[in-house]
């Protein structure tokens, strides 16, 4: 009888707190949590799948529901949709606390409009773009019911091999920084609790990127400063930016796994940087320490998982069967339990589930968000600025540059290559198609069919599969060549080919697309080739034999139109590239901000006993931060307000860039630093900051940058962040390659 009248007036405490804030909800929370069985509080700490969608192994049971009612689920992932939201949450509210369920979901790069890879998106360093396609996606994602997003990834990688650089920033620490802080502010909006917005998650925590070999869920080992100064920081940014979670990732760092480190965990993420927020697992991997011979069974597992200060179990089902059993006999803690579930109801709270458990699962709100035309605008608007034009010579003989296609709008053009036609492939890995994608996915056919108003233009030939040795489509393919006066190539991976679980050994162009290249330049026509992947291919004849080569990641729902927008001039490209381009899968790891060595490479011709290979040039294919413009754009002299600083004060950098071309461009104007001499080895050079500027032809813009102690300073032995005194380089320009150089001393 008491019980049920404490039970009653803690309801009525906790439930009015629909957005209430800091003290109310821990309030709320500590009477919730007086009234919580054990097991109550190990069901908020589990989170399942549901049957409809997975992205690892099931553990079918046929009870979910039925735990549901019991209230010892907290969180679900993979149910989306207004109705089925709502439907779970009723079950929820059918438990005896009444705790609403949170609904979880990969929502990488949007939900119902698709927007480009993030890897692609990266390439457009437009913060602002970027920052409005997570947005969107949030408020699409909400609307269908969904409060929690595994995103963003913030992973930085240097291995093309991995699949998963198609869902990051790419290489570089400082840009991957800037990108983690955009997506955590268009994901979670003004506030958690606005019904436009959804928690996000920075994953997967730690250096995931730097598997051995670039083989998905291998092994990583590196120094502690390392992971200091290029892993941690974009998670750090997204940790400032607010992000709600973290997501642990599936390797183990230097012997621990990630899931059951409590270094990382404890120590540094909650303790150092006092993170609030749910740290869940990924995937299995709390349970995945036993293939890691670091836990002995799955209750050894969770024992370990929580204990380092995972909140969160996915999918492992270990919390849910041992955490009561380690609660009661005081192999975990009281305290550190009763501290995961308080950090799980808190997002409930700040969530306002409390108050409306169904207050996202709205069907009117997801119905008029179905086909907002602005969000389509949007995704075209950031996938023709990810587009990288990586080269743009004059065809045969002729002086002028093969794009724009401005000569060719009323001539016959061949569309040749198995990606002409693709219409799902555009919405690359991680993302949801939808029953209408034959008609909202915009595929190179369609987008070329509509700008140039039909199809007599136009002539199509496959002429082979993505991958496989057949030539068949081969003669074909020459005839369309023949009868036209332009061919343009649509090749690449298939979009399943990056992701994850989706490294390769081998990133050369895959089947014999490089040999139709090869048959199309043969003609004797001019050749574009369109290079559609997730990741940094390898394609040097091309490269080396094709006069234009436009690199187009997967661009999603409005992919067409985008290309079409460059291809004939309407938007110039200004994309650069996330990521270094190797010539050869043997230069792996390659990035632009590797240390000074003591042998270091000067040049082709002079390459004996420097580091270097015998058999090709150091250089990559294509530098980090390289794309170019329609126009050309030219850097005049840096200029500094002093030759010396003290650490105080701030160091102001000018220098003029000029369009000198034709057209009306943007262009990144990057800024990288190196220090000469300091007391530990130092990276060539790194960036430090960047600017997007837009252009008239003839037009000058004198681009600042102030640089202040914080961009001298670096990871010490002892891991303290400090700026020594000394001389540094500082380069500017539209690549890593940047010649532009002034020399200045810090006091
Ligand atoms: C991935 C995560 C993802 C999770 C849930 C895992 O396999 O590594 O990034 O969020 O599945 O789908």
């Amino acid at each position: 009888m008491r019980h049920s009248f404490l039970f009653l007036l803690a309801i009525i405490v906790f439930s009015g707190n629909i957005l209430a804030q800091g003290n109310d909800i821990d309030k709320s929370i500590d009477s919730l949590m007086r009234l919580m069985t054990l097991e109550e509080k190990v069901g908020q700490l589990h989170q399942i799948t549901s049957d409809f969608a997975a992205t690892g192994p099931i553990t079918k049971d046929g009870e979910k529901q039925d735990r549901v009612r019991q209230g010892r689920v907290g969180s679900y992932l993979n149910v989306t949709g207004a109705d089925r939201t709502r439907s779970l949450q009723e079950i929820a509210m059918q438990s005896r606390l009444k705790i609403p369920l949170l609904f979880a979901q990969d929502v990488i790069h949007g939900f119902r409009t698709i927007f480009p890879l993030p890897l692609a998106e990266a390439a457009s360093w437009d913060l602002g773009a970027i920052e409005l396609s997570a947005r969107i996606a949030a408020k699409e994602a909400a609307a269908a019911g969904i409060h929690w997003t595994f995103a963003p990834m913030v992973d930085i990688s240097r291995d093309p091999r991995w699949g998963r650089v198609m869902e990051g920033a790419g290489e570089d620490t400082y840009l991957g920084s800037q990108i983690a802080r955009a997506r955590v502010k268009g994901f979670q909006g003004k506030a958690i609790g606005d019904t436009d917005a959804v928690m996000a998650c920075a994953k997967h925590f730690i250096a995931y990127g730097a598997a051995e070999g670039g083989r998905d869920y291998n092994t990583t080992d590196m120094s502690w400063r390392r992971l200091y100064e290029v892993y941690l920081p974009p998670f750090k940014a997204a940790m400032e930016a607010g992000v709600a979670s973290f997501m642990n990732s599936f390797n183990d760092i230097n012997g621990i796994p990630a899931t059951g480190n409590s270094y990382l965990l404890r120590k540094l993420l909650k303790g150092d940087w006092g993170f609030p927020g749910i740290v869940v697992s990924d995937w299995g991997s709390v349970g995945e320490m036993v293939n890691h011979g670091y836990a002995a069974d799955l209750k050894d597992a969770a024992k370990k998982a929580l204990i380092a200060g995972c909140d969160m179990d996915m999918e492992s089902r270990a919390y849910t069967a041992h955490l009561e059993d380690l609660a009661g006999k005081g192999e975990v803690s009281m305290q550190m339990l009763d501290d995961a579930v308080r950090r799980i109801l808190k997002k409930k709270f700040e969530l306002g589930l409390f108050q409306d458990p169904y207050r996202f699962s709205n069907a009117a709100r997801e119905k008029s968000i179905w086909n907002e035309q602005s969000h389509l605008e949007a995704a075209r608007d950031i996938a023709k600025k990810s587009i990288v034009l990586l080269k743009n010579d004059a065809p045969g003989k002729g002086k002028n540059p093969l794009l724009p296609l401005s000569n060719y709008a009323n001539k016959k053009i061949a569309l040749i290559g198995p990606l002409v036609k693709a219409i799902g492939d555009n919405n690359g890995f991680w993302s949801y198609s939808w029953p209408d994608d034959s008609i909202r996915v915009v595929s190179l056919w369609r987008g070329m069919v509509e700008y140039l108003g039909s199809a007599n233009q136009l002539r199509y030939a496959k002429g082979c599969e993505i991958t496989g040795t057949d030539t068949s489509g081969f003669a074909y393919a020459r005839k369309m060549a023949a009868q036209s006066d332009i061919v343009i190539l649509s090749i690449g991976e298939s979009a399943v080919m990056s992701g994850e679980a989706k490294s390769r050994s081998n990133i050369h162009l895959p089947g014999m697309q490089e040999q139709l290249v090869k048959e199309m330049v043969a003609t004797g026509k001019p050749v574009v080739v369109l290079i559609s992947a997730g990741r940094p291919l390898v394609f040097n004849w091309i490269a080396d034999n094709v006069p234009a080569i436009v690199y187009t990641w997967w661009l999603g729902t409005e992919a067409g139109h985008a290309i079409c927008d460059v291809l004939f001039g309407k938007y110039n490209p200004s994309g650069k590239l996330p990521m270094t381009f190797p010539r050869t899968e043997g230069q792996i790891p390659i990035y632009y901000n590797h240390f000074s060595t003591g042998r270091p490479f000067k040049n082709d011709n002079d390459n004996n006993y420097v580091t270097a290979y015998k058999d090709l040039p150091n250089s990559p294919k294509y530098p980090f931060g390289y794309g170019l413009s329609f126009t050309q754009f030219a850097y005049g002299k840096i200029r500094l307000n002093a030759d010396s600083i003290n650490p105080d004060q701030q160091l102001r950098v000018t220098i003029p860039v000029t369009n000198t071309g034709s057209y009306s461009g943007e262009e990144v104007v990057q800024l990288y630093l190196q220090d000469i001499t300091a007391s530990l080895v130092r990276p060539v050079r790194e960036l430090k900051a960047f600017r997007k500027i837009k252009l008239s032809p003839g037009e000058t813009k004198e681009v600042e940058f102030i640089l202040t102690a914080n961009d001298f300073s670096f990871y010490q032995e002892d891991l303290s962040f400090k700026a020594e005194s000394g001389k540094f380089n500082l380069f500017i320009g539209g690549s890593s390659a940047a010649t532009e150089k002034a020399t200045f001393f810090l006091r």
